[in-house]
């Protein structure tokens, strides 16, 4: 693998930090990402043990998000009538957000949190709360095999893709299908979004490297939609390649063609990126330092593992960002890794006590903006660093 892209010590994207902590020293991991030129994988090159990001205390709920609960309801019902699955398995279920759409005795879970695995038990729906592998596959399907199995931003989680791919394999029906949906690649070197890249983002796939991995398990893309979700994801439709059922439709090739066309196949790409991610932190602390030099008041908006990538990469901290609003439950009170930023419970913005907003959840903008309507209207201003660090 070679590397085209280093961020800098970085503390745990989610490990926020409780008020009586806030002295702590935290622990601080080398993140720094890789291209490999044999299978056109694109990853982080030192990883951190899933133990240590995956368990009782991950803060993430799908369910929070009025977007997430929404889209996966309407997936839930396009794929039930496309493809009408008796038996579905969902990896990595979080809070049930998907699953939750579908029959009880239709289908499992799979959620390694056990605080996360526990909420979707309380509503008696089957969840192992245990990491996806071959042995966990074999009990889930030892009566029944898969029509669907269905894995939405778990899979760029994992670091061991031949082990999950091998338990996936093995668990499909004749006919089953895979759908899984993650950040898409080219859409993070379009928007420069190197904050895509943090410790539980071990991966960002490419079509092209997808397609080179499932090749070796004689699996195969037959469909891609590409979708909004975390600011550019894909939906990959995967079958085994014995699987005559479904057709190979025109979008994989033309998603691939797009892919080549900007060049994911070639390391020069990767490190034209790099030379723009730095330059795109250059830029974005020129911005913070004449907004300060105003005396303008700034804080953040949605404390998201993203920012913490920014934040800690371009060295924020509370003396650029005064505090950060966000919805989750989880994080109001504590304060961000790395930054020790206070996040603050989520209220309007109101132009009397904000200037500016830096977007910590750019993914959200639309639903942001039209949500802050007042506050723009009345002079507010929010900085962004996508594609390209900017008031707006
Ligand atoms: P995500 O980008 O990883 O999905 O996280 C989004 C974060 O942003 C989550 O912590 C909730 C927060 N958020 C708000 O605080 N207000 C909002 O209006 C939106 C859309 C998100």
């Amino acid at each position: 693998m070679k590397k085209f892209l280093d961020l800098g010590l970085q503390p745990l994207a989610n490990s926020f930090i409780k008020k009586k902590n806030i002295s702590l020293k935290e622990k601080k991991f080398k993140l720094s990402v890789g291209f490999n030129k044999k299978n056109y994988l694109v990853s982080i090159i030192n990883t951190v043990s899933k133990e240590k990001m995956f368990n009782k205390d991950y803060p993430y709920k799908s369910s929070e998000s009025k977007t997430m609960k929404k889209s996966f309801k309407l997936l839930a019902n396009k794929i039930k009538k496309k493809f009408k699955p008796s038996f579905t398995i969902e990896i990595g279920s979080n809070d049930g957000a998907f699953i939750k759409n579908f029959k009880k005795k239709d289908v499992v879970g799979v959620e390694p949190c056990k605080n996360l695995a526990q909420l979707t038990k309380r509503e008696k729906y089957k969840i192992y709360a245990e990491y996806w592998n071959i042995r966990l596959a074999k009990k889930i399907t030892k009566y029944r095999k898969a029509d669907l199995i269905y894995s939405a931003n778990t899979l760029s989680h994992i670091k061991n893709y031949n082990e999950i791919f091998k338990a996936i394999k093995n668990s499909l029906s004749d006919d089953g299908i895979l759908i899984l949906e993650d950040p898409s690649l080219l859409e993070c070197l379009k928007n420069v979004a190197y904050d895509q890249f943090y410790c539980e983002h071990i991966y960002v796939f490419s079509t092209i490297a997808l397609k080179a991995i499932l090749n070796n398990f004689d699996l195969e893309i037959f469909n891609i939609e590409n979708t909004k979700t975390h600011g550019g994801s894909n939906r990959y439709y995967i079958k085994d390649k014995s699987n005559i059922k479904f057709k190979i439709h025109k979008n994989v090739k033309k998603e691939i063609n797009k892919e080549i066309k900007f060049g994911l196949h070639k390391f020069s790409t990767y490190k034209n990126f790099g030379s723009k991610v730095r330059k795109s932190k250059k830029n974005l602390l020129n911005i913070f330092k004449k907004l300060k030099k105003n005396n303008f008041k700034i804080i953040g908006y949605g404390a998201t593992a993203k920012s913490c990538t920014v934040l800690n990469y371009c060295g924020l901290g509370n003396t650029d960002i005064k505090y950060f609003y966000d919805t989750t439950t989880y994080k109001i009170n504590k304060y961000l890794p790395g930054s020790k930023i206070l996040i603050k419970e989520y209220k309007k913005l109101d132009r009397r006590e904000v200037d500016i907003v830096y977007l910590g959840a750019w993914n959200f903008k639309d639903e942001i903006f039209k949500k802050e309507q007042s506050f723009i209207k009345k002079g507010g201003k929010f900085i962004t660093h996508i594609p390209y660090p900017k008031i707006i």
